[in-house]
Parts: structure tokens; C-alpha cells; sequence
């Protein structure tokens, strides 16, 4: 309907989450229009709005929800992020907003904004270098190499020594090492997520690995897991500290009992969360973005 106020779903494809979440957005009263990351643009002179967004030619959207950004060149992800910033610029409430979506991506920076923020988080080493990989592989010889932009525990290597160190093209020309932290009982892999709405820890699960690295998408059994403990209160500010509206928030236990922070997840999925969790997710986070959008 022309002039209808709605919502805008940035969604890559109609996954498991996106309809649960348009359902449960739509039944607080917010219509809701979905659009692949690859139809927005600039369209300046030629829309009311100087936005090229489909169906939103006329008005901007009352909130925007990002799911996805989605997969393209630089080219493409710079100017679908300048959208996003742009549309946060104009007033339009965007969870993530783009700024949030950026620091967590590179896993670097939300190592830095953790530490800044003064949250207990693993050191980390983020350099277009071999020479200084090589030194801390030196020093301390087990780390773990992460795609900077990596996800769901894809391309994840335990380094034991700088001659381990794989060809700088093969990561994209960034090298990320974080120290591999080791599980408490040998051979018992688990992690925490933790998933953040809006200020508070609604959901939590601790993830049995079949290996060191514990992703769903790894084949991680989940298992419940208290959303009012230590944890989940370090997720909380965790999410503050990148400026995520919510965030899936991974932590690790060192062997002294420390939570550590291991990255903070802008766009997360929910879908093995939701298996454990008598809280529905999506409705939590329809709830938190409604309220901010003001239907
Ligand atoms: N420094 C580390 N020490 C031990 N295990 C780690 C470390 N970093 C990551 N892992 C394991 O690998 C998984 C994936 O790492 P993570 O940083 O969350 O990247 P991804 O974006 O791929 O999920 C974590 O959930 C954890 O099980
Ligand atoms: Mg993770």
C-alpha cells in the first residue's frame, strides 16, 4: 500500500529466521517489506528520499532490520553499508546500524573496543604482516588464526609455531591471532553464546564442540543455559562496547575459571538457540525494535 507506514527486512533470502521474525513484528502492528541487499543504492535527484530502496522510493522506512548484508564485492558491501549509515543519518532506527555491523565484522576492532571497554577478552594481533604473526608465534606458540571477517567457524587454524604460518594471500591478506584458550577438562570443547536484546541477556546455551571450534555449524550440541549469570552479564556489555542493538555474544572459560569474550556477532542466527530456549527470539527481538520504532 503507497504511503503505508512499514518496516524494512534486509534479508538475503527468506531463511528460517527472516519469517519468524517479520511474523512477529507484523503482529505488533509494524507491516513489514523484505529486500535483498543487492537492490539497494543511491539514487540521488531521482527519489524523494535520494535512497534507492524498493517500495521506499516516497518515504523512508520506520526502522530498518538487518539480517543480512549479504555477500559482494567491496564495491557492492561499501555502498550497501553507506545506505545503512545513511538511513541511521536521516533518523531511521537501524538494528544493527551499520557502525555496529563494521566493528564486528573485523573481529580486530571488536577485540579493541572490548579491551577499551575494559572487558576481560584474549589479546589479539591483527597485522597485513608476516614479521610480527611471526613474533608472537614465537613467543607464544599456540594461537588461533581467524578470517578476519570470518563466521559460523569456517577457516579457523591452531597455529603451533611461526613456520605454521600459511601464505598471507590465503587470508586475505590479514592475519588475526588470538591465543588458544584451553577447555578447562581436556577434550571437553564448549562455549557460551549469549544473545542480547536491547540492553539485557535474553537467551543463552552452552555449545558441546565436536572439536576446539564449538559453531552450531560445526555440529555444536546446545544446551540451555542461565541468562542472568556472569557470562551473560559481561555479554550485555560486550554488545554495549561495539554499540549492537543485539548481538550473539561468544565467551570462553579459560582454565582459572576467567569468562573470557570471544567476538560479538552483529547479524546473529538464532535457530539453535531457539531449540533450547524457552524464550521465543524472534518476539524478543520484534518487541525491542517496535518499542524503538515507536508503532
Ligand atoms: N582463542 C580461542 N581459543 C579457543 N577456542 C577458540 C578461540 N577462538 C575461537 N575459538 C573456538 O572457535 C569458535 C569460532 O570462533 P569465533 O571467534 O567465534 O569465530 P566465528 O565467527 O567463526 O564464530 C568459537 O566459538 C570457539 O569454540
Ligand atoms: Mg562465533
Amino acid at each position: 500500500m503507497p504511503g503505508e507506514r512499514a518496516a524494512l527486512i534486509l534479508t538475503e533470502r527468506p531463511d528460517w529466521h527472516t519469517p519468524r521474525l517479520v511474523r512477529a513484528i507484523e503482529a505488533r502492528g509494524l507491516p513489514c517489506r523484505c529486500v535483498p541487499p543487492h537492490h539497494y543504492g543511491i539514487a540521488v535527484g531521482h527519489t524523494a528520499t535520494g535512497l534507492l530502496i524498493p517500495g521506499f522510493e516516497d518515504a523512508l522506512p520506520a526502522g530498518v532490520f538487518v539480517r543480512a548484508v549479504g555477500r559482494g564485492s567491496f564495491e557492492q558491501v561499501t555502498l550497501r553499508l553507506g545506505v545503512l549509515h545513511a538511513l541511521r543519518d536521516l533518523g531511521v532506527p537501524v538494528h544493527n546500524d551499520a557502525r555496529a555491523i563494521e566493528r564486528c565484522v573485523d573481529k580486530s576492532m571488536t577485540s579493541f573496543l572490548l579491551d577499551r571497554a575494559g572487558l576481560p577478552t584474549p589479546p589479539a594481533l591483527a597485522t597485513q604482516e608476516a614479521e610480527p604473526a611471526r613474533y608472537v608465534l614465537d613467543h607464544a606458540p599456540d594461537q588461533v588464526l581467524k578470517p578476519l571477517f570470518g563466521a559460523q567457524g569456517r577457516g579457523l587454524q591452531r597455529l603451533d609455531g611461526p613456520d605454521a604460518l600459511p601464505d598471507a594471500e590465503t587470508v586475505g591478506g590479514v592475519y588475526y591471532l588470538q591465543p588458544f584458550i584451553p577447555p578447562r577438562t581436556e577434550g571437553a570443547w564448549r562455549d557460551r553464546r549469549v544473545f542480547v536484546v536491547g540492553g539485557r541477556a535474553v537467551a543463552a546455551m552452552t555449545r558441546h564442540g565436536r572439536s576446539w571450534i564449538t559453531n552450531v555449524h560445526q555440529g555444536a550440541a546446545c544446551e540451555a543455559a542461565p541468562a542472568d549469570d556472569e557470562p551473560a552479564a559481561l555479554a550485555v556489555r560486550a554488545a554495549a562496547a561495539v554499540g549492537a542493538r543485539y548481538a550473539g555474544v561468544d565467551l570462553i572459560q579459560d582454565r582459572a575459571g576467567r569468562w573470557l569474550v570471544l567476538e560479538v556477532n552483529s547479524m546473529p542466527a538464532w535457530q539453535g538457540l531457539q531449540r533450547v530456549s524457552a524464550v521465543d527470539i524472534a518476539d524478543a527481538l520484534a518487541a525491542d525494535f517496535v518499542e524503538r520504532v515507536g508503532a
